[in-house]
């Protein structure tokens, strides 16, 4: 039943990268959708800077039009009407106390709805604001309805720096907040073939009996960026591409590949799966990992001259149960290597007799989405000899009326739904904290340091040379 009633959506941090970037584009093509109908819907910045309305409106709407959806400017407009801007610091009542006048005071003006009364608070800040700014929220900007609805809280990684401090983070918040309430991103979740993975998984009779350490080899799960971390040198000097990208992104897509079936499709039995993965993975061998940084990254002035940062890294993760014993779980992610591409890659072993090219089996998540079978087949012709081919499913060709929504339109529009299938558990994350962290407190200790190697290149030799030592066969074509 489609809930009714006014639904205030508050973006904190309305001024920063995060929400121009990602947020408020999100929002305003769920509002060109239909999904945030005027009559109900208010959306607020807020942040410290002191700026009217209109500046506020001004600085997103560059951002709000993509190639993805050319809406006329009418629409970004009437898009940019629906947000009021309040300013205020993070940790005082003042600001938060005019915050929550002013939502209700769209409340009451949309009181011809007679519903409940929504309000969900998307925290685009960084985390060390999260403890003060729940606790405002919690004590002012709490829904009052006696009609009912909800109040939700929306945080982004990082959540904390390891094991230690993320539980610090997740018992401040889980004080104010029941879990249920709290909704911790993981922009991968909402990639269109992550979404995809249970169902081809499960619901496809090729995969079911070979899903396992019988059949396949090695599994490898890749991130690359073709870009290194310009602007942002100073955030990331901090986490590393293990925090970044490796604890989170790919190990979240780990999960997914590596479950078990769930025993239904609700979101507990699903994270339930996902927990108990995760709590199988043994400890990182030290021989398993391999880091780099390109040359050229602390030239950024806000990168220490000797940091020991990691921008590249590869991890061999091993799952101890009867599925997967024995099979390599490579993640691999680097900043600034020859190309941009995010896919999972799936080897399976070879046929006895005569060696041939192995059978892969590609999710390409990104860009342009596509899956592909690597096979054998009959080299066509008159001769009779083999060679290595495609089963292709690219999405472009297949799907070409659809349009593949962005990850963080999806994600919101189930924040609003209450959906928390694809947001980290509190178990889950602490879970994903214990497997890194005393890799990363080696490497913060300066007990493992990165390699060189060249921007735009693949990243160090060394990375390909434990892949091969893992077992995986480069395979041709495509
Ligand atoms: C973010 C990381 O979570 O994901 C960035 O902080 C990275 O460093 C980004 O660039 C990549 O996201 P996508 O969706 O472009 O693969």
């Amino acid at each position: 039943v489609p809930e009714i009633g006014c639904l205030s959506i508050i973006v904190l941090g309305a001024s920063g990268d995060l929400a121009k970037k990602k947020t408020f584009p999100a929002l305003f093509h769920l509002y060109c959708q239909g999904f945030l109908p005027p009559n109900e819907v208010h959306i607020f910045g807020y942040a410290r800077t002191k700026i009217s309305d209109d500046e506020l409106r001004n600085r997103i709407r560059g951002y709000l039009v993509s190639e993805r959806s050319a809406s006329p400017s009418k629409d970004v407009s009437k898009f940019l009407q629906l947000i009021k801007y309040v300013s205020g610091s993070y940790d005082a009542a003042e600001g938060f106390q005019m915050l929550d006048k002013e939502i209700s005071k769209h409340e009451t003006s949309k009181n011809s709805l007679e519903g409940s009364s929504r309000r969900l608070f998307y925290l685009a800040l960084p985390p060390s604001v999260y403890p003060s700014v729940c606790r405002m929220i919690r004590r002012y900007c709490m829904n009052k309805s006696n009609l009912g609805g909800w109040t939700r809280i929306v945080v982004e990684k990082p959540f904390g720096r390891d094991l230690g401090s993320a539980e610090e983070l997740s018992s401040q918040i889980g004080e104010l907040f029941d879990e249920p309430q709290i909704y911790r991103i993981d922009h991968y979740l909402g990639k269109e073939l992550v979404q995809n993975l249970l169902v081809l998984r499960f619901a496809n009779r090729f995969f079911l009996p070979l899903w396992n350490r019988d059949n396949i080899d090695n599994v490898q799960i890749v991130f690359r960026e073709d870009f290194g971390t310009e602007g942002r040198g100073g955030y990331f000097d901090e986490y590393g591409i293990i925090r970044d990208i490796i604890q989170n992104h790919l190990l979240q897509v780990l999960c997914l590949v590596a479950m078990e079936k769930p025993v239904s499709l609700k979101p507990e039995h699903i994270r339930d799966e996902k927990v108990k993965v995760l709590q199988s993975v043994l400890p990182i061998k030290d021989e398993e990992v391999v880091l780099g940084q390109y040359e050229g990254y602390r030239d950024d002035p806000t990168v220490p001259d000797h940091s020991n940062t990691p921008t590249f890294a590869t991890v061999i993760l091993r799952i101890h149960n009867e599925r997967w014993e024995g099979v390599p779980f490579i993640l691999k992610a680097g900043k600034a290597l020859n190309s941009r591409k995010a896919e999972i890659r799936v080897q399976f072993k070879d046929v006895p007799g005569k060696k041939q090219g192995r059978n892969e089996f590609v999710i390409r998540l990104q860009p342009s989405e596509a899956m592909y079978m690597k096979l054998m087949v009959k080299q066509p012709g008159l001769e009779m000899s083999t060679v290595q081919s495609e089963l292709d499913l690219s999405y472009r060709q297949r799907y070409q009326s659809v349009t593949i929504p962005e990850a963080y339109e999806r994600l919101i529009l189930d924040t609003i739904r209450g959906d928390q299938q694809h947001f980290v558990r509190r178990d889950e994350l602490k879970a994903a904290w214990e497997i890194f962290t005393p890799l990363l407190h080696r490497i913060d200790n300066g007990e493992m340091k990165p390699i060189p190697y060249q921007a735009g290149s693949r990243g160090p030799a060394e990375a390909d040379e434990l892949l091969e030592k893992a077992g995986y066969v480069q395979t041709h074509g495509y």
